[in-house]
């Protein structure tokens, strides 16, 4: 399993890519208006993150008719070679993803929550397909549920002759909102978790390793003064 920051906030970014665990950044238009990016400066804000970031780079299309999503994508695209087009999962986007796919263009499609549209997502030649398991968890289904069943459908079939490049579709696991969800994504055989920096730092943690560190530490302290 590969990791991504799912944020727009540059110091976070910088933080987490300098822990060397890094493998791309997830945004969409709520994280860049959670740090008050500005509509004139969100193409200057993705060429930021993708000249820190070593990696895909997702940033998001919010037009809503095929031809201005292939625009905006186009134009995305242009900012820098690891630039992702994100894309919500719905009939104009399909189109607009055959469309970028055929020019060679990445794309994440987005929003997807059950088999059928990760299917169509493979179909159209997206690169990454994000099954969201928070949100599912919110209506009360079982979002991680939903995730395993999108892994498990996907391998069944051959997806490289729709995609850029011919390479495999990779699920991204989003809307990541604990450790658990990340542990359960990677057993399920999700290919990248895209987690929010607080869950990175969880990630990290463990009681015991903690535990086990301050012993280290006191012993260590006997040796010295022995
Ligand atoms: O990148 C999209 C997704 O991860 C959003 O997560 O927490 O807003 O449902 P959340």
């Amino acid at each position: 399993m590969k990791f991504f920051l799912d944020t727009a906030d540059l110091a976070e970014i910088e933080e987490a890519a300098s822990w060397g665990a890094l493998a791309g950044v997830t945004t969409n238009p709520s994280l860049y208006a959670r740090i008050g990016g500005k509509l004139e400066d969100f193409h200057a804000h993705i060429k930021r993150i993708c000249d820190i970031v070593d990696g895909p780079v997702s940033a998001e299309s919010v037009a809503m008719t095929r031809d201005e999503i292939i625009r905006d994508g186009l134009e995305l695209a242009e900012i820098a070679p690891n630039v992702v087009v994100k894309i919500p999962t719905m009939v104009e986007g399909l189109a607009a993803t055959r469309a970028l796919a055929d020019q060679g263009v990445s794309v994440n499609m987005t929003l997807c929550f059950s088999v059928p549209q990760a299917i169509l997502a493979a179909r159209a030649g997206a690169r990454y397909v994000s099954p969201f398991i928070g949100r599912f968890d919110d209506i009360s289904e079982d979002g991680l549920e939903q995730v395993g069943n999108i892994v498990q459908a996907l391998n069944n079939y051959d997806f490289s002759s729709s995609t850029v490049n011919g390479e495999q579709i990779e699920v991204i696991a989003a809307s990541v909102r604990s450790a658990n969800h990340v542990t359960q994504a990677a057993l399920m055989g999700a290919d990248i978790a895209t987690v929010p920096f607080g869950v990175l730092k969880k990630m990290v943690q463990h009681p015991l390793t903690d535990r086990g560190l301050e012993s280290f530490m006191k012993d260590w302290e006997k040796v010295q003064n022995a």
